[in-house]
């Protein structure tokens, strides 16, 4: 029957998550402990009704990273980092978090026997990644600062105590981050020509443009795509092109004042032609309102500054390209958001009677 067999020809091999999907491209030996919840191997999924909003020929794809082990893309970085400090006999991995690395480090770190501490910025967590954190077995220490401030400390614990920082100033990050610009490609066959990325401690556009220029010297790819960054506007200091003390934004992600990965980004930005732009909290609650009751895709608010941050400067896609926004973490992470910046509201102290019901729906 001709069904079965299509069904049969597009039923893919089991994943193996990306550090044996990608091991030729990663700095891993036969002898590397893997520590891998088969993450990777997210969609990318098109995205017609912001086609219909740029309103010429565009192709527009966003890369739903939101759909990892853990909720989002540290799960990347997280099973290099992790890999190798377990290989390098590490007993306990520190980092400093917005939320989303704590998740993932706490995740990583406890499958592979490591006590995972996390510093966060104290009142400035999503709900969900503070669940998450506390779940999987993470000592949490919120402290009274930002996360600019929370990274300097760690970065001078893991100086000075037998503890393995696993924030993305830890190279292994990146190279298991790079993988989301290898599945663009391998899905798309090519690049893209503009990957818009938002942006915070701004390891993940670093590791992204490695990504794609690995992949271009491999001849896997013909061309190399414009960077676009999108910080937060209370948040933007590589915009802005000086560090923000008291970065605020609704994303909480991405409020971030000075990113490790500074200079790295920029010459990512100069190497591909690509830009930096900044997102009002405004355009990023419209986008995440977009995403979900549009294209039926839930991210977190710091995920939906990629399609804000399109839309901003959709004018100048040229006509005939081809978009990726990616959408680095899930909407569950934060429900508080979801619920208090939603269209929809509900109906309550309906009686529990058909006639209500009906009533209540407009019939
Ligand atoms: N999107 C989400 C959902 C994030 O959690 C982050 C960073 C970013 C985008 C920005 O990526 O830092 O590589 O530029 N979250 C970090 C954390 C800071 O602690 O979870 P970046």
């Amino acid at each position: 029957m001709t069904l079965s067999l299509s069904a049969e020809k597009i039923h893919r091999q089991p994943w193996p998550g990306l550090i044996e999907a990608y091991r030729e491209y990663l700095p891993v030996s036969d002898t590397t402990p893997v520590v891998t919840l088969l993450e990777g191997n997210t969609p990318l999924i098109p995205a017609t009704a912001l086609e219909q909003r740029i309103g010429r020929q565009v192709k527009v794809y966003v890369k739903y990273d939101g759909l990892n082990p853990t909720g989002s893309f540290k799960d990347r970085g997280m099973t290099m980092a992790i890999s190798k400090a377990k290989e390098a006999g590490a007993k306990a991995v520190i980092c400093a978090s917005t939320g989303n690395t704590s998740a993932a480090a706490a995740a990583y770190a406890r499958r592979g026997g490591m006590r995972p501490f996390v510093l966060i910025p104290d009142g400035y967590v999503a709900l969900g990644k503070l669940a998450q954190a506390l779940l999987y077995g993470a000592e949490v220490l919120a402290i009274k600062g930002n996360f600019d401030r929370a990274l300097e400390i760690v970065r001078r614990m893991a100086d000075n105590y037998p503890i393995t920082l696993v924030n993305s100033v830890n190279p292994y990050r990146l190279e298991g981050q790079k993988t989301g610009a290898f599945e663009v490609v391998d899905d798309l066959g090519n690049a893209p020509d503009w990957l818009c990325i938002p942006v915070g401690n701004a390891g993940n556009i670093t590791a992204y443009w490695m990504g794609f220029c690995q992949y271009y010297q491999a001849k896997k790819c013909e061309c190399l795509p414009k960077m676009m960054g999108f910080q937060a506007a209370g948040a933007a200091p590589l915009v802005n092109g000086q560090p923000v003390a008291e970065p605020e934004t609704i994303a909480t992600a991405i409020r971030i004042g000075n990113p490790a990965s500074w200079e790295k980004a920029v010459a990512a930005k100069d190497a591909s032609q690509g830009n930096f732009h900044s997102v009002t909290d405004a355009e990023i609650l419209n986008a995440y309102r977009i995403l979900a009751s549009e294209e039926g895709i839930f991210c977190e608010p710091a995920s939906a500054s990629s399609v804000a941050g399109m839309l901003q400067v959709k004018d100048q896609i040229p006509t005939g390209s081809t978009v990726v926004c990616v959408l680095t973490g899930n909407g569950l992470k934060d429900p508080d958001t979801a619920i208090k910046y939603s269209n929809s509201q509900i109906k309550q102290g309906i009686d529990p009677k058909i006639e209500a019901v009906a009533k209540a729906m407009g019939f």
